[in-house]
């Protein structure tokens, strides 16, 4: 079975590559041929990882790597297939014009999925009225190979049995699900942990404590895995203060994102993709120096 996926950022690359462990063969496309590069370096570097640490077994490894084909175009990744995620930037106009473009390529029953974190399903489908009911929420979480759950996002329009076939699909990933019954911004998920980063963010601009204790606070105190202001460093500075911007429209002036936040994507520094955000990272994404000024 042929899967999509359109944008092959830090998501798209981790879904190809979740999807290509399972079995599927994989179109991947972005609109910057050095990203769809990118992807397939970095899906190259973390299956030989999961070898490495005996996660995986060899061959599914050399499967899934030649599973995953890097495409030129979204027509080139999409015509035929069967499930298509979109995982491009959050913004609703760009995956408007994505979802128009795979629903008249794709297979006519098609899956049409997009991984976004926050925005109105229903709006993204309404760019495609005679496919509405195909086009379903599936938002997988960073990083996807390894984190456990898919959040499906059921939008007006969505039909159950394009619900069923999302969870499906997530499971044959090897992943839990659970269904946001309402199309409600951020769903059950991205509303917390923006709005958990958020609070972080401004005891970090209010010289309350460093990020680096802000983060050990709350993983040691609150039992998270991982600190959210880390979090955030991986996850990319730039599609948080989209999706901050985006909430504070939708859920009101609480989720308004920072003056730091801002000033730290202003000036490049998006996290570990590119190689500082909160924190500075050396060229394997290891935090070299904690803490820094914002
Ligand atoms: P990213 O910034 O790493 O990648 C986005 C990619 O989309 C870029 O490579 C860009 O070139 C590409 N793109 C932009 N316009 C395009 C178009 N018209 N056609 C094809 N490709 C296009 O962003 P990331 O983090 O991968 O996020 C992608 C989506 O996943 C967003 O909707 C985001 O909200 C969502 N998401 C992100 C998570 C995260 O932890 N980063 C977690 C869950 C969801």
């Amino acid at each position: 079975m042929r899967v999509a996926v359109i944008g092959a950022g830090i998501m798209g690359a981790g879904i190809a590559q979740a999807a290509g462990m399972s079995g599927y063969s994989v179109g991947l496309c972005d609109l910057s041929p050095a990203q769809t590069a990118r992807a397939t370096s970095e899906i190259a570097k973390s299956l030989d990882k999961l070898v490495f640490s005996g996660r995986l077994e060899s061959e599914t490894a050399a499967a899934a790597r030649s599973a995953v084909q890097a495409c030129s175009s979204v027509a080139e990744a999409a015509t035929g297939a069967q499930v298509v995620v979109e995982a491009v930037v959050e913004k609703l106009d760009v995956k408007q014009s994505v979802l128009r473009e795979v629903s008249s390529v794709a297979q006519p029953d098609a899956v049409l999925a997009t991984n976004t974190s926050q925005l109105s399903i229903t709006s993204i489908a309404a760019a495609a009225p005679a496919a509405e009911d195909r086009v379903v929420g599936l938002h997988f979480f960073n990083p996807v190979v390894l984190m456990r759950l898919v959040e499906i996002v059921r939008g007006l329009q969505t039909s159950d049995a394009t619900v069923m076939a999302a969870e499906d699909f997530a499971s044959s990933l090897g992943k839990e699900t659970v269904v946001c019954q309402k199309d409600s911004p951020g769903f059950l998920t991205s509303r917390i942990s923006a709005i958990i980063r958020l609070e972080c963010l401004r005891m970090l601009e209010e010289g309350v404590g460093t990020a680096a204790d802000i983060d050990r606070a709350l993983c040691l105190g609150l039992n998270l895995p991982i600190g959210p202001l880390e979090l955030g460093d991986r996850n990319g500075l730039d599609t948080y203060l989209l999706v901050l911007e985006s909430l504070s429209r939708t859920l009101g002036d609480r989720f308004r994102p920072t003056v730091g936040l801002r000033n730290l994507v202003a000036a490049g520094r998006l996290g570990r993709k590119s190689g500082r955000g909160i924190y500075e990272y050396s060229a394997d994404g290891t935090i070299l120096r904690a803490g820094q000024r914002v």
